[in-house]
């Protein structure tokens, strides 16, 4: 069953254009029918309608035997015929791909598409029970896709599942306080995907769970030399095959402090479960913002929906069709546009279908935003506040300041060696 629903993965990119010259074709199709049919009312062969062919016979009578006009016209007749069923087969087929277009641009194949996620039909049954599919079926898990990484995740996984980082030599001394507090943890099931021999090997000298990635055309030069965003975008690349192999992910980038095992606080239960960049309960879960337009009178205000962007350093994927069709719009924007990874993919978690696009509808869920913290909420309100300071976060992100390195050494000597004021030397934002 699982292995079927790869048609709908076919229809992003190549189908839309394929679907857009067929539709092409059919319009010029129906625009020459219609020329065609005002010019000559009475059917292209005009010249041979009943009426004129009778006019031309009588008028041929007077100078013609009548053996041969006959002979003619049954001539004529048996030509006439068969002009006017093809005509009648032209517009029989001008007629079938009218019905084609319209179906195609109504329901495109959104009713297979339905069909292959549902399965069996239910009956809704009584109020407040109903609840709708968020937990969607995993994919059957293709071992053919990468052999030699489907051994190396038989050893590390636990449940199939994972931690996942990808670091170059430029994040180095962070990748370090990054497996250590995994170590400290007690976490066993992460993996490091090294861009770079330095990194293996630092990997391999410190027993970190390493896989280097085989490089092909063009991942190499981003690997190597990329930023922080350059390597953001690789990642969607790269955890497909992760995905494809049957194994969820727990994506994350390499400035974040581990303080518990993140696996024994996770819900498991949507396409995407992340980390967001919020900072309290509207902004991290979401709110109903009011715009004011005054001159509009009784209609002045208008509800928006708003909520803060997920954060792309930090997201539990399970392996289904939606993620994967994620994962595969957000690498393919990022190879034809220059834009930020995580803009990218928030806009196509969150936005629904509209004329012209068809959202992905990926079921999501926000992380509680204190126990997978960013450093906007440390920072701005945790560490001032008495009872939230209390709290021991699962994880905390780094996110939102540059000073990434020593802020993340004070959160440790904060949280794991109980120095209190080891966060106060630090300014709420950054001082540029
Ligand atoms: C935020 O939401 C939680 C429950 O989701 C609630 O317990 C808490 O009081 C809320 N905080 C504020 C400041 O409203």
């Amino acid at each position: 069953m699982a292995g079927r629903r790869e048609a709908p993965l076919m229809r992003g990119a190549g189908g839309s254009s394929r679907g857009s010259r067929i539709a092409m074709a059919v319009a010029i199709g129906i625009t020459l029918g219609c020329v065609c049919a005002f010019l000559f009312p009475d059917g292209l062969f005009r010249p041979h309608s009943p009426q004129e062919l009778n006019a031309g016979l009588k008028s041929k009578r007077g100078s013609s035997a009548p053996c041969e006009s006959s002979e003619r016209t049954n001539m004529l007749k048996s030509e006439l015929a068969s002009l006017s069923e093809k005509n009648a087969e032209l517009k029989k087929q001008i007629n079938d791909l009218t019905v084609k277009l319209q179906l195609a641009e109504q329901g495109k194949d959104q009713a297979q598409k339905q069909f292959l996620v549902l399965g069996q039909q239910h009956k809704a049954g009584p109020f407040g029970t109903v609840k709708s599919l968020r937990t969607n079926p995993t994919v059957l898990p293709d071992e053919s896709v990468n052999p030699g990484l489907a051994k190396i995740l038989e050893k590390v996984a636990v449940r199939k599942e994972l931690i996942l980082a990808l670091a170059n030599s430029n994040v180095k001394e962070m990748l370090q306080l990054w497996f250590e507090n995994i170590k400290r943890v007690g976490i066993p099931n992460y993996l490091v995907v090294a861009l770079d021999d330095d990194i293996e090997k630092f990997c391999n000298s410190n027993e970190v769970p390493v896989y280097r990635r085989s490089l092909d055309e063009g991942f190499d030069d981003i690997a190597k030399t990329g930023g922080n965003h350059a390597v953001s975008g690789l990642k969607f690349r790269v955890l497909r095959e992760f995905l494809q192999l049957g194994y969820s992910i727990l994506l994350s980038d390499v400035d974040i402090v581990y303080l518990q095992n993140p696996f024994d606080h996770l819900y498991r239960d949507s396409d995407v479960e992340s980390m967001s960049d919020g900072h309290n309960n509207m902004t991290a879960y979401g709110y109903n913002d009011v715009f004011d337009e005054p001159s509009m009178g009784w209609a002045r205000y208008a509800h928006t929906m708003r909520i803060w962007v997920y954060n792309s350093g930090f997201f539990y994927i399970r392996p289904t069709i939606p993620s994967i069709e994620l994962l595969d719009r957000v690498a393919n924007r990022l190879a034809h546009e220059k834009a930020w990874d995580q803009a990218v993919f928030n806009e196509e978690l969150f936005y629904p279908s509209h004329p012209g696009y068809d959202g992905l509808h990926a079921s999501r869920r926000t992380m509680d935003m204190y126990q997978f913290m960013n450093s906007k909420v440390l920072f701005k309100t945790v560490r001032k506040d008495a009872q939230l300071k209390k709290l021991m976060p699962v994880v905390v992100h780094l996110n939102y300041h540059p000073d990434k390195l020593f802020r993340m050494k004070a959160v440790v000597e904060f949280y794991v060696n109980g120095k209190q004021d080891a966060l106060d030397p630090f300014p709420d934002g950054s001082d540029w």
